[in-house]
């Protein structure tokens, strides 16, 4: 066990874990940061993204060592203050969540997509590989393109 620190939603947290323990893991049972949801464990379903440093990662396949004295920001820390994200917005105004499991990844996505391609289109939208099982896909294609017109 060694001690890792790294910067959490805005905040400094420390904790003891072995080095290969996945970052998704730390998050739930170490510091109660259940956004990021486990769906596979193997960094296909995505249901756990988040990001790293502002880049979009699957925490069940990044060992805590790799984020030592980083950013992670999950879905806690999305929104700036009190107001929701301009992507979590568009996401209750096009009311896209059905069941919600793997909606905090679908977001985290959608918002490294908007960083990366401020304007996307229906290819780049369709090139998020977040899976959901309730295929809210159109909703969430609705979603993205809204949240690009505001500016998200
Ligand atoms: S839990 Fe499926 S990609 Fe992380
Ligand atoms: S909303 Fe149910 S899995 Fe996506």
């Amino acid at each position: 066990m060694r001690s890792y620190s790294f910067t959490l939603n805005g905040r400094q947290v420390t904790v003891q874990a072995p080095a290969d323990m996945p970052l998704l893991w730390v998050l739930r049972d170490l510091l109660g940061v259940t956004g990021p949801k486990y769906g596979c464990g193997v960094g296909v379903c995505r249901a756990c993204t988040s990001h790293l440093d502002g880049a979009e990662i699957q925490p069940c396949v990044v060992p805590v060592a790799d984020c030592a004295n980083r950013t992670v920001t999950t879905i806690e820390g999305l929104a700036d203050g009190d107001g929701l994200h301009p992507v979590q917005q568009a996401w209750m105004d096009c009311d896209v969540a059905q069941c919600g499991f793997c909606q905090p990844g679908q977001i985290m996505a959608a918002t490294a997509l908007l960083k990366r391609t401020p304007r996307p289109t229906d290819a780049d939208i369709d090139a998020i590989e977040n899976i959901c099982r309730c295929g809210t896909y159109a909703r969430i294609r609705e979603a993205i393109k809204k949240a690009a017109e505001s500016g998200g």
